[in-house]
């Protein structure tokens, strides 16, 4: 997907690049200059993740990020950039009430520059997704290890592994394709499930811990420079090692994940 800088990707250049079998290299981004930074790198997609909770605001989840704050970081990125696609998280507490409200919401994050939303949880945010895509909001639905669950999880844990979990999960992701989800990432399943889950739709799915074949990866910024702090979760490689700027390690990742070079075999469950 080579895109002229001033020409935005759009979200039917990203189903098109989908449909020619070109990997989608997406990372998270919450301020202008990296944003930029990272468009000038290739990158394809900026999702402005509530992880800012942990990266940016120094939180132990991602549950105290507000709207306000999604819709700040929103506006930077916005502004970082000309050609990227940006994605935004819709936070904890933003979406779960009733599809109105969450109309609401979404449109703030749209008026401040997002291009879609993203909704976290399965089969019971369906009617949520078909009323936001019926009234022009692109969504991203997100499956798997979804971490404003975590509390309900009782962790950050590996999602899917038993035959049932992995059905669910299955069902979920057509259940909201139907609905009318534009893209779907899937976090922190066994690599033969993302496998099974992408081959079974017809719209791209991000992987984050959930194998090489999905229609293309994202990670956590922080991440994949290396600069968390605590240790790097097993599906994250530190493309800093070996490379001396911000910029080529981003080459080299939006590289890695356009081959199928990244993630490899022991970055996947
Ligand atoms: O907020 C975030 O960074 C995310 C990724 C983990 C996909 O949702």
């Amino acid at each position: 997907m080579d895109q002229p800088v001033t020409k935005r990707i759009t979200v039917s250049t990203l189903q098109s690049a989908y449909q020619k079998g070109e990997k989608i290299a997406a990372l998270t981004c919450y301020d202008a200059t990296f944003a930029l930074i990272l468009e000038n790198a290739g990158i394809h997609v900026l999702l402005v993740g509530d992880s800012l909770g942990n990266v940016i605001q120094g939180q132990s989840s991602t549950l105290p990020v507000t709207l306000n704050e999604m819709i700040y970081h929103v506006r930077c990125v916005g502004r970082g950039t000309r050609s990227v696609f940006i994605l935004a998280d819709m936070p904890f507490g933003t979406f779960q009430v009733s599809p109105q409200e969450t109309f609401r919401n979404a449109a703030r994050l749209m008026s401040a520059g997002a291009q879609m939303v993203k909704i976290e949880g399965g089969r019971h945010m369906a009617e949520t997704i078909e009323f936001l895509t019926c009234r022009g909001i692109p969504v991203c639905a997100h499956i798997g290890l979804t971490p404003q669950s975590v509390h309900q999880f009782g962790g950050y844990k590996i999602q899917g592994k038993t035959t049932n979990a992995a059905r669910q999960l299955r069902e979920d992701a057509l259940l909201l394709q139907e609905a009318g989800a534009a893209m779907l990432v899937m976090e922190l399943i066994p690599a033969a499930l993302g496998e099974e889950i992408t081959r079974s739709l017809a719209i791209p799915t991000i992987g984050i811990g959930a194998g090489a074949v999905c229609s293309g990866q994202v990670l956590v910024l922080h991440d994949m420079l290396g600069i968390s702090s605590g240790t790097l979760p097993r599906f994250v490689r530190n493309f800093m090692m070996g490379t001396d700027s911000i910029q080529s390690a981003v080459r080299n990742y939006v590289e890695a994940v356009k081959t199928g070079e990244f993630p490899a075999h022991e970055h996947m469950f």
